[in-house]
């Protein structure tokens, strides 16, 4: 575990609950057992992810999308409280005072879900990212996150993420589970991959679905305030302001590098050839495909 020099942080470590792992400090069984009992309302948007598959990301476009793109009047709260996440220990009471639409994320399995989730009220975003940029991208943050055990170096990290051994558990799990129950809800797959190669037409799949209705210029700003280098640079967007018993600022930050294929960076060969192999079994049933690097993205 992580020690601050303040002493008057949390001792922070995973908890399990069926099947999956909370944090304790943040998270509680009691509260997320809790979630499934939420009544939803039709107007409820809800935008599930793998950790570090681009939820602040989302966070930024829907709270755009919601005020046509005036960024401007986005400054005056945090896209992590705008759209906050649904399992965090106060989240019920804000949850059920937020005025609609309620929009918020969620790192957690299907079976926790409100029960109306899954009668086909409210919507449902799920954002996928390739597996093996989410592990590199999860090393960093497990770097400067207070709340997760620091790794010892890659390698280690690599097998405790390829066996699940960490927030959010296996990412094939979380993947196939949201997936297979997508014709209970009303549910859109988005990758981040496709944002990272057409941000614009995953804007206009989201606004369609949501059906918000966006002039084109009020679209162009939504995406122009969605960019990485504009977040990186919006405070009210890129987590600076969390509170340094949560993440460390010096070392690291959330807009880290915001590209497809880093993962070649930091695989050895024989490491890739595994992760290939765990994948190829995991999803040989499941009919979805990835983006693995930058250059597939340019289509000739
Ligand atoms: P990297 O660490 O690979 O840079 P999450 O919000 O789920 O924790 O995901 C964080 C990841 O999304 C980080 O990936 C971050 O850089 C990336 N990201 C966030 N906003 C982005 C943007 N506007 N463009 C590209 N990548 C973005």
């Amino acid at each position: 575990t992580h020690h601050m020099s303040s002493g008057e942080a949390p001792e922070y470590k995973l908890v399990p609950l069926r099947g999956f792992s909370l944090i304790s400090g943040i998270h509680s069984p009691e509260v997320v057992d809790q979630i499934q009992n939420f009544e939803i309302q039709d107007s409820d948007v809800f935008v599930i992810t793998y950790p570090k598959s681009g939820t602040i990301w989302l966070q930024q476009i829907l709270s755009l999308i919601e005020v046509k793109g005036d960024v401007t009047a986005t400054i005056n709260q945090l896209n992590s409280e705008r759209v906050p996440w649904i399992e965090l220990l106060d989240s019920r009471k804000q949850f059920v005072s937020a005025p609609s639409p309620r929009i918020c994320v969620s790192h957690l399995p299907y079976k926790f879900m409100p029960v109306g989730l899954k009668q086909k009220k409210g919507k449902v975003i799920y954002v996928a990212r390739n597996p093996k940029d989410v592990l590199v991208s999860y090393y960093h943050f497990h770097k400067y996150a207070n709340m997760l055990e620091t790794p010892k170096d890659f390698d280690t990290f690599f097998e405790k993420g390829k066996e699940g051994n960490v927030f959010g558990n296996c990412w094939f799990e979380h993947v196939k589970s949201w997936f297979s129950h997508k014709d209970e809800m009303n549910f859109l797959y988005i990758t981040y991959e496709d944002m990272i190669k057409d941000l614009r037409s995953v804007v206009e799949r989201i606004t369609s679905f949501l059906a918000r209705n966006l002039t084109s210029q009020q679209l162009n700003d939504v995406i122009e305030h969605s960019t990485f280098k504009n977040m990186k640079n919006n405070p009210q967007a890129n987590y600076q302001q969390i509170p340094v018993i949560l993440l460390n600022h010096q070392l690291g930050s959330f807009l880290r590098k915001g590209t497809v294929g880093d993962w070649k960076n930091y695989f050895t060969v024989a490491q890739n050839e595994r992760f290939d192999r765990v994948y190829q079994q995991k999803m040989k049933d499941v009919p979805l495909s990835f983006i693995w690097d930058m250059n597939d993205l340019i289509t000739p």
